[in-house]
């Protein structure tokens, strides 16, 4: 089968820990270069992967002809330029999320992308998750009926730790809400085919000094007419955390532990109920937990066969930019409507 040759920039954070093992694992897909910041760490890399090339300067890596695709997960305050040299040189771009600060500097990059002829798409690989696949269809085919509410979660204990761009803003762009928050607003859009129209939020840092929110707490009104509702947080620890999907509608529910993460895992029950008539006894004892058959595997790799799979056959991605530019444009929305103590329109 034909391979499609990746090349990563800021190679040995997200990269080195889940996706190049991903995209190794890729039947059309073939690492040949990496970048980071100094050499030694990009020869480190290079050579734990055996690949062609390593490089210190992204350009480079772009420049080199075997390159046709690139992969970017260095830190968000290092994402614009080197997406427009992507664009620049006309090669394909998988750029982690958050794309930029800005949806002005997102709209430059999809702008550059399209005007170059490339595939261009963004990280949401939670997406791929065997679970979150096959609750989307299930969804879609009226499992659950009309969708009424969703709820998801992600969290974690970030305390603070000297120099990590994450907890500085003008290095990240913001905290728990563009960090986390994000693939939970993702999925929850997602899976039940609605996009946020309208948002109130509760953004704040309550428990560290860093000048990031390490709690986000976003209620989201779905063009469906579903509602749904997002926490995200720093500042609860691990272990505590169960990172829940829960989606509910007319007749029945998904409920899934663990779903939410980087690894394709986790439990899910499913509730159905045939049309009733109101039942004054309100009686719950008797639901009987279902659930969908899926098959584990590695998201990244699915991230990574899919983008190569529309480059080689030049189909739509699964995920184009446009949609982490969505994201974006909500997470400004919660973000003034945490500031204003307002609901906020979601801005198109
Ligand atoms: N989709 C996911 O599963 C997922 C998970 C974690 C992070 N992310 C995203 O990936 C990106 C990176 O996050 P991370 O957790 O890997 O961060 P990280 O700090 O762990 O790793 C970033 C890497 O980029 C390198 N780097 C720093 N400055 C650079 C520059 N100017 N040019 C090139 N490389 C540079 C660093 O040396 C480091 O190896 C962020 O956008 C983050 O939101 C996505």
């Amino acid at each position: 089968m034909k391979k499609v040759k990746w090349g990563v920039i800021g190679a040995g954070g997200i990269a080195d820990r889940r996706t190049i093992p991903g995209m190794i694992l890729a039947n059309n897909a073939e690492l040949v270069a990496v970048m980071e910041i100094n050499m030694e760490l990009a020869e480190k890399i290079r050579a734990k992967y055996g690949c062609k090339y390593a490089y210190d300067s992204y350009q480079e890596l772009i420049d080199n002809p075997e390159v046709e695709a690139i992969y970017i997960a260095s830190p968000v305050f290092a994402h614009v330029e080197p997406a427009l040299a992507v664009a620049k040189a006309k090669k394909h771009l998988l750029c982690e999320k958050p794309i930029a600060f800005t949806v002005e500097e997102t709209k430059n990059i999809i702008d550059a992308c399209k005007a170059a002829g490339v595939k261009y798409a963004t990280g949401y690989m939670m997406r791929f998750g065997a679970y979150h696949m096959a609750i989307k269809n299930f969804i879609a085919e009226g499992g659950i009926g009309n969708v009424v509410s969703a709820r998801a979660q992600l969290s974690g204990w970030f305390p603070e730790s000297a120099k990590n761009w994450r907890q500085e803003k003008k290095l990240s762009g913001g905290g728990a809400l563009v960090d986390m928050a994000v693939h939970c607003i993702d999925i929850i859009e997602y899976l039940t085919g609605g996009l946020t129209t309208e948002v109130g939020a509760f953004v704040d840092t309550r428990t560290f000094t860093y000048n990031v929110d390490d709690s986000a707490n976003v209620l989201l009104k779905l063009s469906n007419g579903a509602t749904g509702y997002v926490d995200a947080h720093f500042n609860i620890p691990d272990e505590a955390v169960k990172n829940r999907v829960e989606i509910y509608g007319t007749k029945g529910s998904v409920i899934c532990e663990k779903t939410i993460g980087q690894i394709d895992e986790g439990h899910v029950e499913v509730y159905t109920s045939e049309d009733k008539e109101y039942d004054a006894q309100q009686n719950r004892d008797d639901a009987e937990a279902k659930t969908l058959n899926v098959e584990f595997g590695n998201m990244y790799t699915r991230e990574i066969e899919s983008f190569s799979d529309s480059i080689l056959n030049d189909t739509p991605v699964a995920i184009p930019m446009e949609v982490g530019l969505h994201i974006q444009q909500v997470t400004d929305a919660a973000y003034r409507s945490a500031e204003n103590k307002t609901i906020e329109k979601v801005l198109g």
